[in-house]
């Protein structure tokens, strides 16, 4: 089940997972990645990645409210990029100008700021410049909100993934749990749920689910049966493309 794919001569696509927070969304991309050799791309890490530049400059009030002006003239220079870790900490870690910061933008500091972060159109630009950068050369699997509408609309494969707020909550709650974090559950109840709420009402690239993307209510199936039709649903596209491309 978990053995890579044999897919060295087939044609590489751009494979975009749009969802909701904690919907599952990026343990299925980074899992479909792994299977099929392609370059995995958290884009929610790089909106975290801002925000915690932005806490620790000073740029985030105690009410929350971004200094705007004093974050965009630093947007140019900032770099987010990804270093795969190998041995027992096999994962992906997201470096901000170089230095790792994987662990402090999982924190609670940064999940309650970043959706009003999120929502500006000069961090959206220079995010999105950044991912199309990373997707060039195809061969890449990215999840986010905006990847299937904004980021890569000619995708040709993208899915767009659902569950229930409790279900999320839930999830979250122990994965926090998990890495040793004292958190009440209501608290990460109450976060995603404000964040739900910013993420499909802002101006610039809302949540929303591409038209031609495939829906997937994640609160429904297991993780064995969500890969099993994500692999199918990859393999299917990348054998509609080569027909394609011999007719
Ligand atoms: O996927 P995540 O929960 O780590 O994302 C963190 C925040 O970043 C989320 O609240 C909304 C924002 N985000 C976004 O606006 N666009 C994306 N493509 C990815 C994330």
């Amino acid at each position: 089940m978990n053995e890579p794919l044999e897919i060295t001569d087939a044609p590489k696509i751009v494979v975009a997972i749009d969802g909701y927070s904690s919907s599952g969304k990026s343990t299925m991309a980074r899992e479909l990645a792994k299977r099929v050799g392609y370059v995995y791309v958290d884009s929610g890490a790089m909106y975290r990645a801002v925000t915690l530049f932005a806490l620790r400059n000073g740029l985030i009030n105690e009410d929350g409210l971004v200094n705007k002006e004093g974050l965009i003239p630093h947007l140019h220079n900032l770099e987010v990029s990804f270093e795969q870790k190998t041995g027992k900490d096999g994962v992906q870690h997201t470096l901000l100008n170089g230095e790792d910061v994987e662990k402090e933008i999982r924190e609670m500091r940064v999940s309650s700021h970043v959706s009003p972060v999120a929502v500006i159109p000069e961090v959206r630009e220079r995010m999105v410049q950044l991912q199309q950068l990373m997707g060039k050369k195809k061969g890449i699997v990215m999840d986010g909100r905006d990847i299937g509408t904004t980021v890569f609309p000619n995708a040709e494969l993208k899915v767009f993934v659902y569950a229930g707020l409790h279900e999320r909550a839930r999830r979250r709650w122990r994965e926090l749990a998990n890495k040793g974090m004292d958190i009440r559950f209501e608290e990460v109840y109450s976060n995603l749920e404000e964040r739900d709420r910013i993420d499909t009402t802002r101006e610039v690239s809302p949540l929303i689910k591409a038209e031609d993307a495939i829906e997937l209510d994640n609160g429904a199936v297991t993780h064995e049966e969500q890969m099993e039709w994500l692999i199918k649903l990859f393999q299917d596209t990348i054998e509609r493309i080569e027909n394609e491309s011999r007719s």
